[in-house]
């Protein structure tokens, strides 16, 4: 099905991919703050808007936090980069200033998923409004590997942790598009479609992924998805996050 006669917004979020080579260029001011406000226009649980943003600028920081995320080096190079944070610090305080304590409320699971979900959506709509545009962006998962010295580095409060960050600029190259699984294997009708209805174009999409792999990496990686997400979720990562999260003040009932 093609996009092409459908809103520009629609033919947007379709050709997304995500960009890791960037070229020297800054990103005006006044591009920046457009998105910010937009990432800001996301929904976010009982208006709570129960997240930060911390815009990395200092060089220094920049490279810690590309060595924290693996060696990833476009966090370096990136015009900008910004760290998405859940964040119940400030409606903690707001309510200790008004003599109200949420502590136990603030401690539950559902909190973290609350401020997990706010900081996400508006991160995503970071992502929209910088490809609208014209930049390239991707998302750093990566600072998860190092979430004390990453929180340390930007001084987070407790209640705060941050979720991922993001590379923004001026694209070097636009890589090929990744293709998604097909609607069938995860687009339901009233109810759940177990593995025995979809397996079949899950499979069909495992070829489809081969070929990406193989034309992008010049026939030396093939690999179908299925052997690829088993590969990477076949042994536990980033075992710290759970204590890691519970310092912070998640998680904590
Ligand atoms: C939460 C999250 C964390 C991610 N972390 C990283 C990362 O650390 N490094 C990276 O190169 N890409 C990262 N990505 C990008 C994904 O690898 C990418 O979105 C996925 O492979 C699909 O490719 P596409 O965005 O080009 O369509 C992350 C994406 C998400 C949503």
């Amino acid at each position: 099905m093609n996009a092409e006669n459908y809103p520009d917004v629609i033919r947007l979020l379709q050709n997304h991919r995500s960009v890791r080579k960037f070229i020297n260029k800054e990103i005006a001011e006044s591009d920046l703050e457009h998105i910010i406000r937009s990432a800001q226009a996301a929904s976010s649980s009982s208006h709570g808007q129960s997240y930060s943003i911390i815009r990395v600028t200092d060089p220094k920081k920049r490279s810690k936090l590309s060595v924290y995320a693996g060696n990833q080096t476009h966090v370096k190079t990136c015009a900008e980069f910004l760290v998405f944070c859940a964040d119940l610090y400030r409606l903690e305080q707001i309510s200790l200033l008004s003599g109200v304590d949420m502590a136990e409320s603030l401690d539950t699971t559902e909190m973290f998923l609350i401020s997990t979900i706010d900081a996400a959506l508006a991160a995503q709509n970071t992502a929209v409004s910088a490809e609208a545009l014209g930049f390239g962006i991707v998302y750093t998962g990566g600072l998860r590997n190092y979430p004390y010295e990453v929180t340390q580095l930007l001084n987070l409060p407790r209640r705060v942790y941050p979720v991922f960050g993001m590379c923004i600029g001026y694209p070097e190259e636009i890589p090929e598009k990744k293709p998604r699984l097909p609607l069938k294997a995860f687009y339901f009708e009233n109810e759940y479609k177990r593995i025995e209805d979809t397996s079949l174009h899950i499979r069909k999409y495992d070829e489809v992924m081969k070929q990406y792999y193989l034309n992008r990496t010049e026939g030396s990686r093939s690999e179908t998805w299925t052997e690829t997400q088993t590969m990477k979720r076949k042994s536990s990562r980033r075992l710290f996050m759970k204590s890691f999260l519970k310092e912070q003040g998640f998680l904590l009932r």
